[in-house]
């Protein structure tokens, strides 16, 4: 047989066209966060803004493929679920558990008791003194036993108390302490487990990725309610960051002296901001933020969840929070990843 010698610049052009074209089918067919997550033994989840999984296919496709946990990120919320006095309303967050079953995918609860986002007729019966403080408790357990029970056997981790201490580690000076005094946080925790006894239950703040007054706060309070058989079982680092605030340190350390208690630990909310606009460098730099709280996470077996809050800049929460700040997720506002992206796929790659 005659053998075919063909001109060595027609060769390379070739290869080259022959690796562009291999190239495209093989990153169209990367294997998703999800897949890699569960060989990671780890379920990876995102915020779920239920209008844009209404609206938008390219985010509900996305959602779909990329994640194996959905928390909703406004509809179990107290002002969403019980608008009214005693009138309950499931619709969005059932549509949401629905979502997260047709496509094996685990639900986070958030959350059954914070400071923001209560409904107008506890916060103006509360101001006005028409609740006092005996019915307000009243009206906080059967919130709690209303929500948890409707969703018993559907939540795998549920964020029982959100936000109740300060930066210097002092307890949130919020209604629930002014009204009910300290002890409304085991009451919280007792009643949803009685209510679903399967749930794992957390407590969860931003500012406590480190060692920290506040983290250390948590860390007291968790042992000393563990030490009273008040059933809490998990720490939630929410991991709102900022790269122009520096990259906690500690956050093994935070994370082992929970495991330490023989509790759960997991990373709820996780989005690293910037100052806009993004350049190469400082999206760069946030991926880094991203793999560091991943690969903590992964460095641990406590860690059983990570979550990005939100995984598209397209319906991210923070610039309209904070001005002229944003970029803070994953995926950019056409769903093209970043390097964060990128990140997070190789440390699951790598496993624990
Ligand atoms: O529901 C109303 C809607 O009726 C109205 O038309 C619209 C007009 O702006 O507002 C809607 O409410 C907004 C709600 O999100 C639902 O979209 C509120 O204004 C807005 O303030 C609210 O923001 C949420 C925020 O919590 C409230 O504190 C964000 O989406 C949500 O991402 C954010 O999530 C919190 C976590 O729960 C706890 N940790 C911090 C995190 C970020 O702040």
């Amino acid at each position: 047989m005659k053998h075919f010698r063909m001109p060595a610049a027609a060769a390379v052009l070739l290869s080259a066209t022959l690796l562009v074209t291999a190239a495209q089918p093989a990153s169209a067919h990367e294997p998703p966060l999800r897949a890699l997550a569960d060989r990671a033994d780890l379920r990876i989840g995102t915020a779920v803004d239920m209008t844009a999984l209404a609206d938008d296919t390219a985010y509900r496709r996305t959602t779909a493929r990329e994640f194996s946990s959905l928390t909703a990120e406004n509809v179990m919320k107290w002002e969403s679920v019980e608008p009214q006095r005693g009138t309950y309303d499931w619709s969005k967050a059932d549509e949401l558990v629905r979502f997260a079953r047709a496509h094996g995918q685990a639900v986070r609860g958030h959350t059954l008791l914070w400071h923001n986002q209560l409904p107008a007729w506890l916060t103006t019966g509360v101001a006005d003194g028409s609740i006092d403080a005996a019915e307000l408790r009243g009206i906080l357990h059967r919130h709690i036993t209303a929500e948890v029970g409707h969703f018993k056997g559907r939540i795998y981790q549920w964020d029982v108390v959100n936000e109740v201490f300060n930066d210097d580690g002092s307890l949130r000076d919020s209604l629930w302490l002014q009204k009910l005094g300290p002890s409304y946080i085991a009451d919280a925790f007792r009643w949803a487990h009685a209510a679903d006894p399967k749930a794992k239950l957390f407590l969860n703040d931003y500012n406590v990725e480190g060692v920290n007054a506040k983290s250390t706060a948590y860390y007291e309070l968790a042992k000393k309610l563990r030490a009273e058989k008040v059933p809490v079982q998990g720490f939630g680092i929410q991991g709102h960051l900022g790269i122009q605030y520096g990259f906690p340190g500690d956050v093994s350390e935070n994370l082992a002296r929970f495991a330490d208690l023989g509790m759960q630990t997991a990373f709820t909310e996780v989005d690293v901001r910037m100052i806009l606009p993004a350049d190469a460098e400082k999206l760069a730099k946030q991926a880094t933020y991203f793999r560091g709280l991943l690969d903590a996470c992964l460095g641990t077996r406590s860690c059983k969840s990570f979550t990005v809050w939100g995984f598209t800049d397209k319906y991210s929460w923070v610039p309209g929070v904070f001005t002229g700040q944003g970029a803070a997720t994953p995926l950019d506002e056409a769903y093209a990843k970043k390097p964060a992206y990128t990140a997070l796929a190789e440390a699951l790659s790598e496993g624990r």
